[in-house]
C-alpha cells in the first residue's frame, strides 16, 4: 500500500489521494456522448428533448432526458463520471482523472448486432478503443504506473439488450433463424466469457456486469400486441440471459485470481415498478414520455414529438430507455443489492466494487 501511494505521489498531474476511475462499456443505456460523434450512425439522440433534466438541457448524447444508471451509481460512490471516448477534449491527464466511457447506442455482445444503425461499437469494438487508450497511458505514465492504474480502476460492463431486441427477435435477421433461443444465448454467453477475459487479461479486476431488464415490457416491444401487454417470451429470454450471465460472472470471479466481477440486475424492481407504478410514485410505466403517440410509435424522441407534463412519473422517456427516475430506481437497487460503498467510505487501495 505504500509502495502504491509513492508511485501515484511521483506522478505530477495526480493529487496524493489514490483517484477511483472507472471505464465504462456499454449501450445506449450507458452511451454518454459516443454515438453523437459518430457522424453515419443511426442511432443519435441529437436532438431535443433528450438531455432536457441533465445541464443546460439540451442533447448531450444520453438516450434519456437526465441521468443514465452508471451516472447515478458513480455519483452515488463519490466518482467522477468518465467523459465518452470521442470527447475531442479528451487526453491522457483527463482520462488519468475521470477514467473514461466506451459505451455506444446499438452496441452488441455479437459484432453484427444492430448493423442497420450503421455505426456503433460493438463490445469487440469498444475493448479494442481501450486498449489504445492503454498505449496512450503507458506512454505518458510508464508502464508500471499504468498496470497499477489499470489493476485499481472499476470496470462496468452493460450489454445484451441489442443482441435481442436488435438483433434475434428481428425477423428479418439471420440470427432469428439459424438459432434457438437456448443456442442463441449460448452463443451469447460464450463471446461473452472471451470478452470479460479480454479485459481481465487487460488489467481488470473490479468489474461490474449489470443484467438486463424486462425488455418485452418496453414500450417497442408492447406494441406488437393488441392489447399492450408486455411480450412474456422476450422477458423470459431476458431472465434466461441474467441467470446465465450471473453464472457466468461469479464462476470467472472465483477462478480468475485476484478478482471481484459481480453481477447487477434490477429486472424484479422494474418488473415490479411496471406493475405498480403508483407504489414507486410513478404514474405511467406503459408509454414513452416523450412520443408522437400511439399510432406513430418512432424509436427516437424527437423535436415534433410530445412530452409528457411530468417526466418524474413517467418511467420510460421514449419507446427503449427508461426516464432519470427511472434510472434512479434502477442504480437504488443494484446498489443495494452489490452493497457497494461511496468511495470515501473505503480506504485508498481496497475500493468500493
Ligand atoms: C469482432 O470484431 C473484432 C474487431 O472489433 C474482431 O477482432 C473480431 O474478430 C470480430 N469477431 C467476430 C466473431 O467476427
Ligand atoms: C494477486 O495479488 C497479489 C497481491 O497483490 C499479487 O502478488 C499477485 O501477483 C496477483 N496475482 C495475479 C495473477 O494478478
Ligand atoms: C395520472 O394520470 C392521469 C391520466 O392518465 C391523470 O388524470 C392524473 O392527474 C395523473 N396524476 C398525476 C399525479 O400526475
Ligand atoms: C462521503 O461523501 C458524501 C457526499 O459526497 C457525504 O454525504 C458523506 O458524509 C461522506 N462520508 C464520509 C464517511 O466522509
Amino acid at each position: 500500500m505504500v509502495r502504491v501511494l509513492v508511485l501515484v505521489c511521483i506522478i505530477p498531474f495526480l493529487t496524493c489521494a489514490v483517484r477511483a476511475v472507472q471505464f465504462i462499456f456499454g449501450d445506449s443505456l450507458l452511451d454518454v456522448g459516443n454515438n453523437i460523434r459518430l457522424p453515419r450512425s443511426l442511432a443519435r439522440p441529437a436532438l431535443p428533448w433528450y438531455g432536457i433534466d441533465f445541464g443546460n438541457g439540451l442533447p448531450n448524447g444520453r438516450f434519456t432526458n437526465g441521468r443514465t444508471i452508471a451516472d447515478v451509481i458513480g455519483d452515488r460512490m463519490g466518482l467522477p463520471r468518465p467523459p465518452p471516448f470521442l470527447d475531442p477534449s479528451v487526453d491522457e491527464d483527463v482520462i488519468l482523472k475521470n477514467g473514461l466511457n466506451y459505451a455506444s447506442g446499438g452496441g452488441g455482445i455479437l459484432n453484427d448486432t444492430a448493423s442497420f444503425f450503421v455505426q456503433r461499437f460493438s463490445l469487440y469494438k469498444q475493448i479494442e478503443l481501450f486498449q489504445g487508450t492503454q498505449v496512450m497511458i503507458r506512454k505518458k505514465i510508464g508502464r508500471q504506473a499504468a498496470d497499477r492504474f489499470f489493476t485499481e480502476a472499476s470496470y462496468v460492463v452493460s450489454m445484451g439488450t441489442n443482441d435481442f431486441v436488435n438483433n434475434f427477435l428481428l425477423p428479418g435477421v439471420a440470427n432469428s433463424w439459424t438459432y434457438s433461443a437456448t443456442r442463441f444465448i449460448d452463443l451469447l454467453m460464450t463471446t461473452l466469457q472471451q470478452q470479460l477475459k479480454m479485459l481481465y487479461s487487460l488489467g481488470a479486476r473490479k468489474l461490474t456486469l449489470f443484467g438486463l431488464g424486462p425488455l418485452g415490457c418496453i414500450p417497442l416491444q408492447r406494441i406488437l400486441s393488441s392489447t399492450g401487454a408486455c411480450q412474456d417470451s422476450t422477458n423470459r429470454l431476458a431472465v434466461t440471459f441474467n441467470e446465465a450471465a450471473s453464472e457466468l460472472v461469479l464462476g470467472l470471479s472465483s477462478s480468475l485470481p485476484n478478482t471481484s466481477f459481480k453481477f447487477g440486475d434490477a429486472y424484479g424492481i422494474v418488473l415490479d415498478v411496471i406493475h405498480n407504478p403508483l407504489k414507486y410514485g410513478f404514474n405511467n410505466s406503459a408509454s414513452p414520455c416523450c412520443s408522437l403517440g400511439p399510432i406513430q410509435p418512432t424509436l427516437i424522441c424527437t423535436p415534433v414529438s410530445i412530452l409528457c407534463r411530468d417526466r418524474s412519473k413517467y418511467f420510460f422517456w421514449d419507446e427503449y430507455h427508461p426516464t432519470d427516475k427511472a434510472n434512479e430506481i434502477i442504480a437504488s437497487e443494484i446498489i443495494s443489492k452489490l452493497g457497494y460503498l461511496p468511495a470515501n467510505e473505503t480506504t485508498a487501495t481496497t475500493n468500493h466494487y
